[in-house]
């Protein structure tokens, strides 16, 4: 046993740094506009309405939101769409007597006006740059549309393919996790909140949205704070050390409390101890939800519980606007509480250079310029094609030899331009979509179309045609998967199972002796046993956008090798969910073949396909594994490896560095991602890739959310999936560890 060393590495030292130092220029403008507003002006500064569509819920009632914006009773707006209108709204704002400007939000998912890969199959590309990139082009597009805020990212992570929204996340690791989050605020914000081709992001849903009991959309959540600690909080944490402006309050309950008006989420770790300086909105409604949670009385309760809890602005629901002067003037909340709510808000309308100009994110000619511009799609291609997983590649029938001319095409999601926008893509201009039915017509093959099965039904429907189809043609490609609509949020399921005549299709397919690509369209993990024994090559290509047709004709014909791995475990069975790789050791080992052991007896413990798998046209071998002591402060272990591309096309290789403590003063994961690095090597060339292990590879939060590096052996793996790695044993002597 292991002596416990270090320390206890307080969250509260992680600061972020847009605190506005007191007496600078924007303190001393809000506290003088804070000072002159009634206390009407400042209620409505919390206040944020829906315009029209897109509503997540009700609708908002009948406010006179045109009446109260010229009142200056409302501090935002979500859901209004284009200049014209944002700029009408504006207008209107500044007639109020302080002429105070609205933030106009708007969920700009994956893409605004051109479409973007789901944010999870964004994640299978772990190409950071690449993901950062694609944020800062939505945040382009958007910003040059009218808008100054987007509620993404979303960073919850999730073990739970059944939540259907984990399309909208980055899967199930922390450590990836973090770092997409990361990448997302930078290419949302920027430097410059002001700057016109920048947005403020918001970091949702806080907290552990993302692990609902069952997997039951808006269901409860529980989990111990050491489960939270380790597993669900890093992404949020790391968004708000990279910077985030704003943070979206959970829908779900946090250890018994709505997270709407949980004061230890708002106001003791996202302020106390990260220093969060940015302000919380609710998610749509949850303010009046408080009281269907049964955690408020009414709505007037509703309202002191969530601002009291830290809670600045409220989505939708008008509890603040309707109660909080009585509570404020019966002393059930503080007018201080108050201030400091609308002195967060007011903060960011500064940041964003509103008050010095409220139009300059309403620029027609900007607009024009930059909406679905060829450099825009341009990202989105190279942004899609880095998103596509090769699952099975059985004989090396991929790359499609350029002498394929003719190809039978099955399925209608082939041809959906609806679909391919993937699920939340309310702005994305679905007619500029090209769908790989028209990128293999525009590459001039002979497409040889067939439905296959009823999109509507998924019952099989002329399965004659897609035959005679198969044999006019050299290779069969066919789609399976869910329509887009079957994920995002509402979209909880009790069976991810591909329909079985879809799959069943695939099977008749292959009796034809040509050979059979299966493209698995999905904005989620899916299960497709069946179709994938039959499949002479799987690619999964979620739901990719824009340019989703340009981007798999060029995986399929290898004018782009696929690098692309799961960023969440493909499981094999329903049963076997929540399923994630940070397994811990349990008492007993898992194995079907004995009794008594941590398995199911009715199917094996192992997944379809594990996190971090993803295939390539070319092969890498992993040699010379290496660990020694680093020499610089903060540097524990330098882990090195070599990697080489064995094969004969150039490709790029995810290399994943996992450990593992060996014995630890609570239980650990088997084994736990600590480090990503994506390198390119052309046919043949290798390259040493090495990983400093510094505290955070090797430390965890106890119990009490203590983060601990404790002494002793440590198993460093690497490799280019979550399954094939290989290993190294270090020990880590006592130390001072470093304070983060
Ligand atoms: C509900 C969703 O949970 C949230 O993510 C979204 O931003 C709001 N609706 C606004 O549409």
């Amino acid at each position: 046993m292991k002596k416990l060393l270090t320390l206890i590495l307080c969250l509260c030292t992680f600061g972020v740094t847009t605190a506005s130092p007191q007496n600078s220029p924007k303190d001393k403008f809000v506290s003088k506009l804070l000072k002159q507003m009634t206390l009407d002006e400042k209620i409505g500064q919390l206040a944020q309405c829906t315009y029209r569509g897109n509503f997540t819920g009700p609708d908002g009632g009948n406010l006179p939101k045109e009446e109260y914006v010229k009142q200056g009773k409302i501090g935002s707006m979500l859901n209004v769409i284009g200049i014209k209108d944002i700029r009408r709204y504006q207008e209107l704002a500044l007639q109020s007597r302080l002429r105070i400007p609205l933030i106009f939000g708007l969920d700009v998912i994956h893409g605004y006006r051109t479409g973007f890969p789901l944010p999870l199959a964004e994640a299978a590309s772990f190409d950071l740059e690449m993901i950062e990139e694609a944020a800062r082009y939505n945040a382009l597009e958007s910003a040059a549309d009218g808008l100054n805020w987007v509620f993404a990212p979303m960073v919850d992570i999730s073990w739970d393919a059944r939540w259907g929204r984990v399309m909208e996340g980055a899967g199930e690791d922390p450590y990836y996790g973090s770092r997409v989050a990361e990448a997302r605020i930078r290419g949302l914000q920027g430097s410059n909140l002001a700057d016109t081709a920048t947005v403020m992001a918001c970091v949702k849903h806080f907290a552990g949205y993302g692990a609902p009991i069952a997997g039951k959309e808006y269901n409860s959540v529980d989990m111990s704070l050491g489960q939270f600690a380790n597993f669900y909080m890093p992404p949020y944490q790391a968004a708000i050390q990279a910077g985030a402006a704003t943070v979206m309050s959970a829908f779900n309950d946090f250890n018994n409390i709505p997270c709407t008006a949980n004061d230890f989420l708002l106001n003791q770790l996202l302020r106390k101890k990260w220093s969060f300086k940015g302000f919380v909105v609710s998610d749509y409604n949850s303010v009046e939800e408080l009281v269907n949670h049964r955690y408020a009385s009414d709505k007037k309760d509703a309202a002191a519980k969530a601002l009291n809890a830290g809670l600045d602005m409220e989505m939708v629901s008008t509890c603040y606007l309707t109660y909080l002067k009585e509570l404020i003037q019966e002393g059930k909340v503080k007018e201080s509480v108050l201030d400091n709510a609308v002195r967060r808000i007011l903060e960011k309308k500064y940041e964003l250079g509103l008050f010095e100009d409220p139009f300059r994110y309403c620029n027609p000619a900007r607009s024009a310029r930059v909406l679905n511009s060829p450099e825009v799609r341009n990202a989105s291609l190279r942004m899609a094609e880095r998103s596509i997983v090769l699952l099975e590649n059985k004989g090396s029938v991929l790359p499609l030899a350029p002498q394929i001319k003719s190809v039978a095409l099955i399925g209608g999601l082939t041809k959906s331009q609806w679909d391919m926008a993937g699920a939340w893509a309310a702005m994305t201009d679905r007619n500029k979509i090209v769908t790989l039915h028209d990128a293999l017509q525009q590459k001039g093959l002979a497409v040889n179309y067939a439905d296959g099965y009823d999109l509507k039904t998924n019952r099989m429907s002329g399965l004659q045609e897609a035959i005679q189809a198969a044999n006019a043609s050299d290779i069969i490609i066919v789609a399976i998967g869910e329509k887009a609509n079957q994920s995002g949020e509402k979209t909880s399921k009790v069976n991810i199972s591909l329909p079985e005549e879809q799959q069943k299709l695939v099977a008749e397919l292959k009796k034809t002796g040509k050979p059979v690509i299966v493209l698995v369209m999905c904005g989620r993990p899916v299960i497709f046993n069946e179709a994938r024994e039959h499949a002479d090559a799987v690619l999964c290509t979620w739901w990719l956008g824009s340019e989703a047709g340009n981007a798999i004709y060029n995986v399929l014909w290898g004018k782009y090798n696929p690098s692309a791995k799961l960023p969440m475990t493909f499981p094999a069975h329903v049963g076997q969910i929540p399923i994630h790789y940070q397994q811990k050791s349990t008492g007993r080992p898992t194995s079907l073949k004995q009794a008594y052991t941590a398995s199911y007896i009715d199917s094996s413990t192992e997944p379809a396909y594990y996190f971090g798998h993803g295939l390539s046209y070319t092969t890498f071998g992993y040699s010379n594994l290496n660990v020694k002591p680093g020499k610089t402060p903060g540097i524990h272990a330098l882990v090195s490896v070599k990697v080489t591309n064995q094969g004969l096309y150039a490709g790029e290789e995810v290399v994943q560095l996992y450990v593992q403590d060996k014995t630890a003063s609570v239980t650990r994961p088997i084994k736990e991602l600590k480090g990503i690095r994506k390198i390119k090597l052309e046919a043949g060339e290798s390259q040493t890739v090495t990983f400093s292990i510094t505290d955070e590879a090797l430390g965890f939060y106890d119990n009490d959310m203590n983060y601990k590096v404790e002494p002793g052996d440590f198993i460093f793996m690497v490799g280019g999936s979550s399954n094939n790695l290989q290993q190294i044993t270090f020990a880590l002597k006592e130390h001072n560890s470093n304070k983060k």
